[in-house]
């Protein structure tokens, strides 16, 4: 049987690093594919000289040119500007617009069965112009960001409690923005409910340095965003994909009729596996959640708004 191929466009600070993580799980070929002549190319070679040191056995290949992502089963879309301090996630919309819709367009012409990982900001609405872009169905679009957000929220949970980071169980909704929804509610340690070990303010001070965290990396860093819990959490969806596990994992997804959202994407929980978004999951949520949820989809829609009015 062929090797399964993931193919990732941008080999940046996420792109690289997304790599970095795939490869340790050897569960397909890694293409990256970079606009800056070398710059793929370098990276994936040093990192198939690092393959005896860690033992595995993936081919990797650098590269400008699209011909090489032929026949991609996933294609992670890194490729873009990212903010720095000062910037928000939005005011990279029109450069990243650009971006995401060319890429696309060369990705699906050479993967016309490929899943598409969004990962390139503002995301909810680059996730959008990819779909635009590709024509592809919308369970075969999605981006990475509520792994990331929810990721950050368990990190700090954990720390709080002095507990393992892998027996905090959380769930996140909303836009990848700093008006993104975390639910307490449905927030566990190994089935404990975390109100019960934590007292609230507590949880609101975690709330809210989870939804800024993407800020708090880039003031410290000064240069650029976040990565490794990035590239990480594009790698887990693209296992999730490869390997059929039908994990639930808060994605950007499209949603019609779920949760009321009327046909927009944003960051909901799903089962992925190897068809895509195999489900959107529908939780009844309490009034204050509902709120949250809509102040977060009205962002959203007011960037879809912009990419609607430039075009892809
Ligand atoms: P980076 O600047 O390190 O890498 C971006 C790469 O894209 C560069 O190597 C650049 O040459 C390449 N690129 C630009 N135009 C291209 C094109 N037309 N074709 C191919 N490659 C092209 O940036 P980084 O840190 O990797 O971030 C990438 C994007 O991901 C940014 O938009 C950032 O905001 C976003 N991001 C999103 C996250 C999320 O949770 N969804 C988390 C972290 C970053
Ligand atoms: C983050 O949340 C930059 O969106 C990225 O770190």
């Amino acid at each position: 049987m062929a090797r399964n191929k993931i193919s990732i466009i941008g080999a940046g600070n996420v792109g690289a690093t997304c790599a970095h993580w795939l490869v340790k799980k050897e569960i397909a070929d890694i293409v990256l594919v970079d606009i800056v002549d070398g710059l793929a190319a370098g990276k994936a070679l040093d990192m198939f000289e690092a393959s005896p040191v860690e033992g595995y056995d993936v081919k990797l290949t650098g590269t400008t040119d699209y011909v090489e992502t032929a026949n991609s089963d996933v294609v992670i879309i890194t490729s873009g500007l990212a903010r720095k301090p000062g910037m928000s996630r939005d005011d990279l919309l029109k450069k990243n617009l650009e971006i995401v819709s060319s890429v696309t367009k060369s990705v699906v012409e050479h993967s016309p069965n490929a899943i598409l990982i969004v990962v390139s900001n503002p995301l909810d609405a680059m996730v959008y112009a990819a779909y635009k872009a590709s024509g592809f169905d919308h369970t075969k679009v999605l981006g990475m960001a509520g792994i990331l957000d929810t990721a950050r929220y368990r990190s700090f949970i954990a720390e709080a409690l002095n507990i393992s980071v892998t027996d905090i169980q959380a769930l996140l909704l909303g836009g990848h923005g700093d008006d993104m929804v975390p639910l307490p509610r449905y927030t566990t340690v190994s089935g404990i409910p975390v109100t019960e070990l934590l007292p609230t303010d507590k949880l609101d001070a975690i709330v809210d340095r989870a939804r800024k965290g993407g800020i708090e990396i880039v003031n410290l860093l000064k240069t650029g965003s976040a990565f490794y819990a990035p590239g990480a959490g594009a790698a887990e969806m693209a296992e999730a994909i490869l390997k059929d596990k039908k994990r639930v994992l808060p994605c950007c997804v499209y949603a019609d009729k779920e949760y009321g959202i009327g046909g927009y994407f944003v960051g909901l929980p799903i089962i992925l596996g190897e068809n895509g978004v195999e489900k959107v999951i529908e939780l009844d949520l309490n009034a204050d959640e509902k709120a949250l949820l809509d102040e977060s989809v009205n962002h959203v829609k007011e960037l879809i708004g912009q990419v609607d009015a430039i075009g892809v």
